[in-house]
């Protein structure tokens, strides 16, 4: 079925100018990028966003991370678009990313790992809901 999921491209991908690479790799992959915006999240909205993770250990690194520079928030669309995300952009852990991922080729750690992307569909209407409106998702 024709999906929607939420990727970020996060700060240490945005302070390296590989935007537009990474957005090469979705659209190779047949994701179409039908919203997108670069912002400066606060901690507070980070942790928001992040909020499952809040009793992890990393949770306070994570949220510090995601509000240091520019991320950019998108929505891609496509045929199974939340599993296809995931698979090109690769395990969590660059270390463990499969080749030709995005992961792979950019993130440089488990933390700064240049991308975000929904797990499911009940988390990829929350998470575009978190950070698009209505009327900023045309179809
Ligand atoms: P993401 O898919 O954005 O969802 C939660 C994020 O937490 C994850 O990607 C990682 O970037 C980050 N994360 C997971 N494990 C660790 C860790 N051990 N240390 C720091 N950050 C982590």
């Amino acid at each position: 079925a024709t999906e929607r999921t939420l990727s970020i491209i996060k700060p240490d991908a945005t302070s390296r100018n590989l935007t537009g690479k990474i957005n090469a790799k979705f659209e190779e992959a047949g994701l179409r990028i039908v919203a997108q915006k670069r912002i400066l999240l606060t901690k507070a909205q980070a942790g928001e966003f992040y909020k499952v993770h809040a009793e992890r250990p990393f949770y306070d690194e994570l949220c510090e991370f995601m509000a240091s520079a520019p991320v950019v928030v998108q929505v891609l669309e496509g045929e199974n678009a939340i599993a296809k995300n995931r698979e090109v952009m690769g395990a969590t852990n660059p270390a463990d990313a499969a080749e030709g991922t995005i992961r792979a080729e950019f993130a440089q750690s488990v933390g700064e790992n240049s991308v975000h992307g929904s797990d499911a569909p009940e988390t990829a209407a929350e998470e575009i809901a978190y950070y698009f409106s209505g009327l900023e998702l045309v179809g």
